[in-house]
């Protein structure tokens, strides 16, 4: 199973779609995928699943109860047969100092359960868990990122998109986690100053950008709003191949972990 985590500390700038649709491009190629939306915001969860999880079985729990809870415990099927979800409840935005307060070995093995799905007695095996990270950076944050094969950082490029991108790398090496790219997401061809920066951003991080860009579409946000996937809305169309081009370079990417 290939742990990957869709994260930036920035607010609104396309992970929850991406996770989405890269989920659903997956699912298409055959793919098991378990989503974690670590988010309190539940915005993938409630695109994926028809109920929400209750206080008992939201993400959280893992890293706040013993370790003999395992995540299988408050799995949930979604709308999709290759898709299935655990998902945080609001709770998890106020679970930082009750997690930092335990003691290290008791942490560790919360993480090490998050990983419960390669263990040989579970009935899933899945390919990828894509994990929906908050626009926030707290140890909790930290903790997820730490137990990740690689991280996928969504940019939407802007005069601070550059310096924000230190920011992040610098969160990720701090938790000893692995940056696989960043990817543009909302990217405006017809605006110049976007140009522009796409050509400066590949110059200084080339090697760590996907190829792909995500297009500022109207085509994505409607889809989301139908409750459905770009592919499922418009498959036939640019931004909605943009997910399938992204995930197979994810997949290639992620081939020797
Ligand atoms: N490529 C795109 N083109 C147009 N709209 C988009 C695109 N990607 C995302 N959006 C829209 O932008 C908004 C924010 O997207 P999304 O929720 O995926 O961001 P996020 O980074 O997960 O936000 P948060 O940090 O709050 O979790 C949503 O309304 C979504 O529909
Ligand atoms: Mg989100």
């Amino acid at each position: 199973m290939k742990m990957i985590a869709c994260y930036n500390n920035k607010g609104g700038v396309g992970k929850s779609t991406i996770v989405l649709n890269v989920a659903h491009s997956l699912a298409k190629q055959g793919k098991r995928v378990l989503v974690m939306d670590c988010d309190g915001q539940q915005n993938a969860a409630r695109f994926l699943c028809d109920t929400l999880p209750d206080a008992d079985h939201g993400l959280e729990r893992l890293l706040l109860a013993s370790p003999t809870f395992t995540p299988t415990a408050i799995q949930m099927k979604s709308r999709y047969d290759m898709i299935d979800v655990i998902a945080a409840t609001p709770a998890i935005n106020d679970a930082a100092a009750k997690y930092s307060a335990q003691s290290e070995r008791l942490r560790k093995e919360q993480l090490e359960s998050l990983r419960e799905w390669e263990k040989p007695w579970v009935a899933v095996d899945y390919d990828f868990c894509l994990l929906d990270m908050p626009p926030a950076l707290n140890c909790i944050t930290e903790a997820l990122l730490s137990v990740t094969d690689g991280v996928i950082v969504p940019i939407e490029l802007g005069s601070f998109a550059i310096q924000g991108v230190t920011r992040v790398t610098e969160a990720l090496n701090r938790c000893g986690a692995n940056l696989l790219g960043c990817i543009v997401s909302k990217f405006d061809r017809k605006n110049s100053a976007d140009v522009e920066l796409l050509k400066q951003f590949r110059a200084q991080i080339g090697n760590k950008l996907f190829d792909t860009v995500i297009p500022q579409s109207k085509i994505i946000k409607n889809s989301i709003s139908y409750r459905m996937t770009a592919d499922e809305y418009m498959g036939w169309l640019e931004p909605a191949k943009a997910f399938d081009n992204l995930t197979s370079e994810l997949i290639s990417e992620t081939e020797g972990l």
